[in-house]
């Protein structure tokens, strides 16, 4: 194995917000991604269980950091500092993950360093496609925000009123008796289910101020299909509301702030007609559009990774005894030292 250069910082990052477990190793020389060990927690049934997801994630926990080590070819020595997922998120999900990476530091003597799960979202976006000042759509099955930087911070131009937009895709297919949602190939249940259909009424289309509104989108679809429409269309009409709306707002964003770029991150980037849609607004508003890297879309240790890097870089750390976790973190809490810079961007 060739030496590894001897200014470079490699961070371990942890992910535990929701149903991952996730351990990444990032380097800020090439090829910088050195591990992405993943650990998934499926539900038998229905949505997520967080006591459950805590018992997993404690199981999995030590086999992940050691395999993550293992393929990076590391020893824990090696590491410059563990990074941490602190929030948002499930109280004993975050819990796992902050136990690991504070015993972690203390027992090798590394740095700490916190990290806020949406900024991650937005970072490795930044950090994957190479756009150094996007507006950023975050659309996930916990999230949907419309931000971007500005004086210090990511800032919060539009969110969802109620439910995301994750969960009114897996909820509605849940409900419809087309699970499992999971997305195969850039397609959601929802996708595959709307082909061949066409647009009907009566799902409503909400934007209220730069804010969206799934849950009236999601009783409305089902009521349509008890009263006989065809899934098809609904799927379809479901999708295109939806869509349109969080699309409308991000525009909106990018015609106030004048960017010239635009991102899409979180677990339904991979979804490609979203895409489509992003790319046609951005291209009416003289912006460049790139989705975050399609491997990095989900929840993953590597973001993590990749974020803590960056703060560590900036001189942001914590002690580990006092590395809270934060159930409600909102992205607009947290100063970003390092903006625009990104390591591995030069
Ligand atoms: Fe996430």
């Amino acid at each position: 194995m060739p030496s590894r250069p001897r200014d470079e910082t490699i961070v371990l990052g942890i992910e535990s917000t929701a149903h991952t477990f996730g351990v990444g190793i990032v380097s800020d020389n090439p090829p910088y991604i050195l591990a992405d060990v993943r650990r998934k927690w499926e539900p038998r049934s229905g949505g997520i269980l967080p006591r459950e997801v805590a018992e997993y994630f404690s199981k999995v926990a030590g086999e992940a950091v050691e395999e993550a080590l293992g393929s990076a070819g590391l020893s824990i020595k090696e590491i410059s500092a563990i990074a941490v997922s602190l929030g948002p998120g499930m109280g004993p999900a975050l819990r796992v993950g902050a136990t690991v990476a504070r015993a972690l530091a203390l027992k090798h003597g590394k740095p700490l360093v916190p990290v806020n799960h949406a900024v991650a979202h937005i970072e490795v976006a930044r950090w994957s496609t190479g756009l150094r000042d996007p507006v950023a759509l975050y659309v996930a099955g916990g999230n949907t925000t419309v931000v971007s930087f500005v004086d210090r911070r990511y800032r919060v131009f539009g969110e969802t009123l109620d439910i995301a937009l994750g969960n009114l895709l897996d909820t509605f297919a849940r409900e419809a008796g087309i699970a499992p949602p999971y997305i195969v190939s850039g397609q959601h249940a929802v996708d595959v289910c709307a082909e061949g259909g066409e647009f009907i009424e009566g799902i409503p289309y909400v934007v209220k101020g730069q804010d969206v509104s799934f849950s009236g989108i999601l009783t409305a679809s089902l009521k349509l299909l008890k009263r006989g429409a065809r899934l098809r269309d609904v799927c379809y009409t479901l999708r295109e509301v939806a869509f349109s709306s969080v699309v409308e707002v991000t525009e909106r964003c990018v015609a106030h702030t004048g960017k010239k770029q635009v991102t899409l991150t979180g677990g339904v980037a991979a979804n490609k007609l979203l895409n489509s849609k992003m790319e046609a607004m951005a291209s009416l508003q003289d912006a460049v559009y790139k989705p975050v890297d399609v491997r990095l879309s989900g929840d993953n240790g590597v973001m993590i990774a990749v974020t803590g890097l960056a703060a560590f870089r900036s001189g942001v750390t914590v002690e580990p005894e006092k590395a809270f976790i934060r159930q409600k973190w909102r992205i607009d809490e947290v100063d970003i030292p390092w903006y625009p810079w990104m390591p591995g961007l030069g």
